[in-house]
């Protein structure tokens, strides 16, 4: 039997684990109608929380009930995308100029008077008319079968910025406009932190947020048993040791299932996986989980957050944030702006007054490991 778990980033995994109150959220809001609340999304949490699968899970719900879906990743030029998605669904030519009836009008948030006829808009204004346009068409089409249009937008970061105000604007004016549509939102904690903190895109600000964290381990112990009953027999003294290892992280369910189920098959385990089995798999799961999620999400941090961590992993447990600071050799007002940091990013959390703890399984682990190398790219950084 092949391998059901799939450690595989934005798979939707065998057993969705969780979640089930975002789930019900958002069918309600699209059961609502226009305006609800739980139409306007963001998703936040650290790498490999699940934001992805969270799209796609919500995307299909959408479907079930015969909405338009739209995936897009917010890199540079996703407006463009967007309306070329919208365009190929619905067929619209670009904005470059309009005729404008009255002297003066609101045109794509911006209100703009005009001596006569014709005027030309700069960059934004025209991407945020074409955008508007371009989903106008596109509900027009729709609304008419009584259905919607959801737009999920991953990887939210602020180097798009421009382009989400656009949308920023875009979408006020659909909302205003009672329009059959819901958006969903998804990045890092601390990207979209940096997004929503822009002025022009106090309209998103409204948007309701969901910071994904860990899963119950009762669920994850449950969908372990789930899917190991469909090919393998484990007892529960097993289906607990992976349970825990898992640490509730949904990275680490799909890893730890995955190399479960295949240490069992190579040591010759067909239907069964033996405590043995079970230990082995869970060592490859923490080795691949270093390279596919620590060492990803260390490297999009500067040097002394880095050094923040590789000071914490001297300690068995908690942190005293004092002696972090100190290791660092820095004072202790420098250190917490890498504190806060690290915790926006879901990376570390407070543990108390004045202590520090990791959230991240493992992560402690992979920075021993690392650290010469860490270390080094820190002050290669740094020169
Ligand atoms: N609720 C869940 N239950 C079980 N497995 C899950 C769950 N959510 C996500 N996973 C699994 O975890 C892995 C990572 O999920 P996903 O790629 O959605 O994370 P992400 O938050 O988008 O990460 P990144 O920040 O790197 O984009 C996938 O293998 C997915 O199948
Ligand atoms: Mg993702």
């Amino acid at each position: 039997m092949s391998n059901p778990f799939k450690p595989t980033a934005g798979r939707i995994p065998p057993v969705l684990v969780g979640r089930k109150n975002i789930i019900a959220d958002f069918e309600y809001a699209l059961e609502d109608g226009p305006g609800a609340p739980g139409r306007l999304m963001f998703l936040t949490g650290a790498r490999g929380v699940g934001k992805t699968v969270m799209l796609d899970v919500l995307g299909d719900k959408a479907k079930n009930l015969g909405w338009t879906v739209i995936n897009e990743t917010a890199e540079s030029g996703f407006t463009d995308r967007l309306m070329e998605q919208l365009r190929s669904i619905g067929k619209d030519t670009d904005v470059v100029s309009y005729d404008m009836p009255k002297t003066s009008v609101e045109a794509g948030g911006y209100k703009a008077s005009l001596d006569l006829g014709k005027i030309n808009f700069d960059n934004r204004q025209r991407q945020t008319l074409s955008l508007r346009r371009a989903f106008t068409k596109q509900l027009d089409m729709v609304e008419k079968q009584g259905k919607g249009l959801l737009v999920t937008l991953d990887e939210v970061q602020s180097s798009s910025l421009d382009e989400m105000r656009s949308l920023s604007v875009a979408m006020q004016h659909l909302i205003r406009e009672h329009r059959n549509v819901a958006f969903l939102f998804a990045g890092l904690p601390n990207a979209v932190g940096e997004v929503l903190d822009d002025k022009v895109i106090t309209f998103l600000q409204r948007a309701e947020r969901e910071h994904l964290g860990a899963v119950d381990n009762g669920d994850v112990l449950k969908s372990f048993d789930e899917i190991f009953g469909t090919g393998k027999h484990a007892s529960m003294d097993v289906l607990i040791e992976l349970t825990k290892a898992t640490h509730g992280y949904p990275f680490m369910i799909q890893l730890v299932g995955y190399w479960a189920w295949r240490c069992s098959d190579q040591n010759g385990h067909s239907d069964r996986v033996s405590i043995d089995d079970a230990e082995e798999g869970i060592g490859m799961a923490k080795t691949k989980l270093g390279d596919m999620v620590h060492a990803q999400a260390l490297k999009g941090l500067p040097a002394q957050t880095i050094n923040y961590l590789l000071a914490m992993s001297l300690d068995d447990d908690v942190s005293r944030t004092g002696d972090v600071a100190r290791r660092m050799e820095r004072s202790p007002q420098f250190a917490n702006i890498y504190r806060m940091r690290l915790v926006d990013e879901d990376i570390i959390e407070p543990a108390g007054r004045g202590f520090v703890r990791f959230k991240l399984p493992y992560l402690r682990d992979y920075l021993r490991e690392h650290a010469a190398f860490l270390q080094m790219r820190g002050n290669v950084e740094e020169l």
